[in-house]
């Protein structure tokens, strides 16, 4: 069946639905998301979003501190667009029901965290993205203008090689008319027209075997984009989270937010000792990459599979009150965190890397968008610094909008785009050829793609990962198309691209470590001799 909407969003998250809420005056949408509307990263965000919204706090200190975390590889022009517009989308999400807790002043109760040179994280005891995730939903289930399809899975894009053109990498004017999208319900493939589509599809967590993320963050959207000839970078920069819960068997792993280390928490070895200061001066609040490394160091060096996070010198009762979520959460494992360590290890978190995008979230295919953690806009550049996200996906779906209002109403549907072809396609597969195969990428990814990598590991990750991939195209080639087979498809497609990144990228800079290039090459960007001159001479915050 077909359906034709002016906008069609592919992602429930803020990136998609803040986007959706801004064009939605003007035109049809129609929101899909694979699960339900709530299962998204954004619902999982613990920290909070970062902007500079006191009078004490500089812009200036805001950018530089995401050039630093991005170790010299950020777009300066998209980290000041960025911090500068900030303020502004934090007004517009309390617009839309967003409560960001405040003090007693009446002003907002910011946090601080690993590699911000000042408090400047808004957030909502420690449920941020709950709370942000909730609020869009309401509103946008209000809209009259918006559709929303849950249980509804893009399969791919529609450009030109869906009407019989060869579509290269090279290919001028690609063009994406919409998307082929399974009904999960049914088993039914529509085509979606779009005037206009956007992506939003999220992270890619679950490419690795231990990860924050929920089921749904499978690296679709970068998948889809790829496999249509676009464009994608930065592709190396996995961001480990430094402390998730230590429970072996969890999955997502929980997070314990980096917001706790900026409350006066201090990570240490099973024997009790505080040791982050034996790896960085910032100790417990160095940026992530660094503090991720140290608890692998420490870890290998002891042979402990976790290390402890420290909380049981602050006050109980605040601890409860700021942190109830986690409380509960570790009480429900008989940890008390207000008497006990929290045992902690890292886990994949976050995708600096993905759906190259201009100023505007225009990516290289014409009449395509990409905001949020599946896009790529230069903001993190080899490391995001903490809580820099969420502010970014809104950042940009609102330029998304603004550029796609300027545009949509000249552009038609593609009438000739014919409908889902799955001729050939008659078996239904044993599901456990699927999960077996998808078990066996998260551990190649695991072992020889994370923190720290090697040339060795590296090629041994491509070897095993090339067979995955043949028999798997091979398997979705003969099957009834499913979500399982679309998701497993994508993460072999996903991991693929980051292990090809990472062989290319012959020096170790931000969350891209490598023993066989221990050292960052010399062209430094501008950026970081720029920066690090106007820390020296204080013209910006420590
Ligand atoms: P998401 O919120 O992940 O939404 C993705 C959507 O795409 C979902 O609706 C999904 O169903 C849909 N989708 C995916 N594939 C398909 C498909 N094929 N078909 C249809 N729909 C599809 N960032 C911060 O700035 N501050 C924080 O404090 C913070 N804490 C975090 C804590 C945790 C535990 C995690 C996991 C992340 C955290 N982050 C934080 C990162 C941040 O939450 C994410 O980067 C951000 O929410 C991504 O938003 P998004 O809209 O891009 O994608
Ligand atoms: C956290 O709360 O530690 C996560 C913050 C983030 O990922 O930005």
């Amino acid at each position: 069946m077909v359906k034709k909407y002016d906008f069609l969003v592919i992602g429930s998250g803020i990136a998609g639905m803040s986007f959706a809420l801004k064009v939605a005056h003007k035109g049809k949408v129609a929101i899909l998301c694979k699960t339900c509307m709530e299962e998204a990263n954004t619902h999982y965000a613990q920290g909070g979003v970062a902007s500079v919204t006191k009078p004490t706090d500089h812009f200036e200190d805001h950018v530089v501190d995401t050039l630093i975390a991005g170790d010299g590889i950020c777009d300066e022009k998209v980290v000041r667009k960025v911090v500068e517009e900030a303020p502004g989308q934090i007004k517009q999400l309390l617009e839309w029901g967003v409560d960001f807790d405040k003090n007693e002043k009446g002003e907002f109760d910011l946090h601080k965290e690993g590699g911000h040179s000042d408090f400047r994280i808004l957030h909502h005891k420690d449920n941020t993205g709950e709370e942000i995730q909730d609020s869009l939903i309401e509103t946008v289930k209000k809209h009259p203008n918006i559709d929303i399809f849950d249980q509804h899975f893009a399969i791919e894009i529609i450009t030109q090689h869906h009407l019989g053109q060869l579509v290269k990498h090279t290919t001028p004017n690609i063009e994406c008319y919409g998307a082929y999208v399974l009904d999960i319900r049914t088993n039914h493939v529509h085509t979606f027209l779009a005037k206009m589509t956007m992506i939003a599809t999220g992270g890619i967590g679950n490419i690795y075997q231990t990860t924050t993320n929920p089921p749904v963050a499978t690296g679709d959207g970068i998948s889809m984009v790829y496999r249509a000839k676009g464009l994608v970078q930065d592709m190396e920069f996995v961001q480990f989270h430094p402390t998730a819960l230590y429970h072996p068997g969890d999955r997502p792993s929980f997070l314990i937010t980096e917001a706790m280390r900026g409350y006066g928490g201090i990570l240490r070895n099973k024997k009790g000792e505080a040791f982050m200061e034996k790896y960085d001066p910032r100790g417990s609040l160095a940026p992530r990459d660094v503090v991720a490394r140290s608890i692998d160091k420490e870890m290998k060096k002891t042979g402990d599979e976790c290390v402890f996070l420290d909380v049981t010198h602050k006050d109980p009762e605040v601890t409860k009150r700021e942190y109830p979520t986690i409380y509960h959460k570790c009480l429900s494992y008989g940890i008390d965190i207000t008497k006990d360590y929290i045992p902690v290890a890292p886990a994949a978190h976050y995708f600096c890397g993905g759906i190259k995008v201009d100023l505007n979230a225009r990516t290289s295919i014409n009449r395509l968008y990409a905001a949020g953690e599946c896009s790529c806009t230069g903001l993190h550049g080899a490391n995001r610094l903490a809580s820099n996200s969420l502010i970014e996906a809104i950042v940009y779906a609102d330029a998304a909008a603004k550029d796609a209002l300027k545009q949509f109403s000249s552009l038609d549907w593609n009438e000739n785009v014919p409908e889902w072809n799955d001729e050939g396609t008659s078996l239904n597969e044993e599901m456990v050829l699927i999960t077996q195969s998808e078990k066996e990428v998260n551990q190649i990814m695991q072992n020889y793609v994370g923190i720290v990598r090697s040339n060795l590991r590296l090629k041994r990750a491509f070897d095993r990962l090339e067979l995955l991939y043949k028999e798997t195209e091979s398997l979705f080639q003969r099957s009834v198309v499913s979500k399982e087979i679309c998701e497993l498809r994508n993460i072999i497609n996903t991991a693929y691209l980051v292990i090809k990144y990472a062989q290319a990228r012959k020096e170790s800079r931000g969350l891209h470590y490598t023993i066989d290039y221990p050292e960052k090459n010399e062209h430094m960007s501008l950026y970081d001799t720029e920066v690090l001159k106007k820390r020296q001479e204080g013209k910006v915050k420590a």
